[in-house]
């Protein structure tokens, strides 16, 4: 069968301190670590992406085991930072995951029983976040600013929040992140299929990820050879 996306958003929300429960201790340390707003995001992305996937697999969200994989730090139970995934009674869940926040909200993508060697990445980006001096040097290829050059305000917003969903949701799904530039990562649209070269990688419009039409997403979903 086929591998087959699954793309949920949840709105803002905040985690009831029982609903934390739920969570593993590398998580809630991380979580400690941070500053309340960024913490309280946090913790609902993560209990959002637990109940995701343990609907995906059919299973008790407490059944569950964080366990993430660092480019750097390795994957195990131990890990609450990279590319997420559960362990279930032990053994690694088979089951993709991809998460994003954006204005509150998280952006969830998952595929249960992949195709081997496949791999997931999606991005959501408020534009108004894009709207600061140096973003295009820092993010946006030389062809990618040319191709922006003649827009302003709120359409250039979006042009530049369009780009850069899809360039970190190419990131996710090939597991650097942003150790790779993303002024090095071209991701313009090549006719329908999306961005020349990188295959499985498209926008997602608001009617699919259920996010608010002012937020934009975007989806990498191939082989990473
Ligand atoms: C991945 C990344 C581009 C996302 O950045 P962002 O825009 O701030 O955040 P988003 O909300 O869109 O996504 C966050 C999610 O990305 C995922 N993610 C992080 N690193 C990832 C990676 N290497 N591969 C795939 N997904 C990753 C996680 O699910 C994370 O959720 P969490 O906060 O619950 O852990 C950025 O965090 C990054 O580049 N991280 C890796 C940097 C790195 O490897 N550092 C070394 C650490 S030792």
């Amino acid at each position: 069968m086929a591998s087959h996306l699954v793309v949920r958003a949840c709105p803002p929300f905040r985690v009831p301190g029982d609903e934390r429960a739920l969570l593993d201790g590398p998580e809630l340390e991380r979580a400690q670590a941070m500053a309340a707003r960024t913490r309280e995001d946090f913790l609902a992305g993560r209990v959002a992406q637990r109940r995701f996937a343990a609907g995906l697999l059919g299973v008790e969200a407490s059944d569950l085991t964080a366990c993430y994989s660092c480019p750097r730090c390795g994957t195990g139970a131990e890990i609450s930072h990279g590319r997420p995934g559960y362990l279930l009674r032990g053994a690694p869940a088979p089951l993709l995951l991809s998460l994003s926040r954006a204005a509150g909200w998280t952006l969830l993508a998952g595929v249960v029983d992949p195709d081997p060697g496949l791999r997931l990445g999606i991005d959501a980006e408020d534009p108004a976040r894009t709207d600061f001096e140096g973003f295009d040097a820092v993010v946006l290829t030389p062809a990618e600013q040319a191709d922006l050059a003649g827009l302003h305000g709120a359409a250039l917003l979006r042009g530049r929040a369009r780009l850069w969903a899809r360039k970190e949701a190419w990131l996710k799904m090939t597991g650097t992140g942003l150790r790779t530039a993303p002024n090095t990562v071209d991701v313009r649209q090549d006719g329908q299929d999306g961005p020349a070269g990188r295959p499985g990688l498209r926008d997602l419009p608001g009617s699919e990820t259920g996010l608010p039409a002012e937020l934009v997403a975007a989806v990498a979903l191939a082989v990473n050879s």
